[in-house]
């Protein structure tokens, strides 16, 4: 049984304070029923890493170098050395805005996982994708390249699925929909190894809220999910965390 996994991505959001104090309500009332990981913004991680011990934690980007000259950039090093668990690789919004590419990503992926730091791979289509029906290619496409080159060590990362058309649109993916495609998900992964498609936690994202997390969660193959905007809503978060049983 896959224990389930709840993200909250809060991208480029928030401040100091605003930050200490709505993670500050959402540790003083987890459900304990799921794990939780938090990505907050670079500047934030260490200071929140600190204050709140059982919580995890994850960088929403790293780069694709081990060290070295790269003015900018946040090794993996650097995230396991604060004590972070987790890291977000391939977000849409990455590939979007940076050109993120599949031999970027399978980098990002490797250094991860050199410091024992869990990456969650995110996949998913756009409208115009899902509309000429290739949705199913486009996921084979963009988890062919993680899984020729991590190989048995894929067991070690968890998935998104985030469709594209319906991250910060607040058009939610139906949970037929989402449970169709991580299905297919799995699929591909038992393509290469059943045993470890059964282990590995593909989570939902996009739009998820309070509202429909119960539906999503209830789903086969849905382990939880991968929340942007309701995650910076305390009340809103803590009710999705309580749905992911
Ligand atoms: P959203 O974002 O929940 O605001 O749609 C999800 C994500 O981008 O991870």
């Amino acid at each position: 049984m896959r224990r389930k996994l709840v993200a909250a991505n809060w991208k480029m959001h928030g401040s100091r304070d605003a930050n200490r104090a709505l993670l500050a309500a959402v540790a003083a009332s987890l459900p304990g029923s799921c794990d939780v990981v938090v990505f907050p913004p670079f500047p934030y991680l260490a200071e929140l890493i600190a204050a709140h011990a059982g919580i995890g934690f994850g960088g929403q980007d790293v780069s694709a170098h081990a060290a070295g000259a790269y003015t900018g950039e946040v090794a993996a090093s650097m995230l396991r050395d604060i004590g972070c668990g987790y890291v977000l690789v391939g977000h849409s919004e990455r590939r979007q805005y940076h050109h993120e590419d599949d031999a970027l990503i399978c980098a990002k992926l490797e250094r991860a996982l050199e410091q024992g730091i869990t990456p969650i791979l995110c996949v998913g289509e756009t409208l115009d994708q899902r509309r000429q029906g290739v949705t199913e290619a486009i996921i084979t496409a963009q988890l062919h390249a993680p899984l020729q080159a991590l190989g048995e060590r894929i067991a070690r990362i968890a998935i998104a699925y985030e469709p594209v058309w319906a991250i910060g649109t607040g058009h939610t993916a139906s949970a037929a929909q989402a449970q169709a495609a991580h299905a297919f998900i799995r699929s591909q992964l038992a393509a290469r190894d059943a045993k470890l498609s059964r282990m590995i936690r593909v989570l939902y994202g996009g739009s998820v809220k309070a509202a429909n997390a119960s539906d999503l969660f209830a789903q086969p193959d849905i382990d939880g999910g991968l929340v942007g905007g309701a995650s910076l809503v305390a009340e809103e978060f803590l009710a999705i965390c309580a749905a992911a049983r």
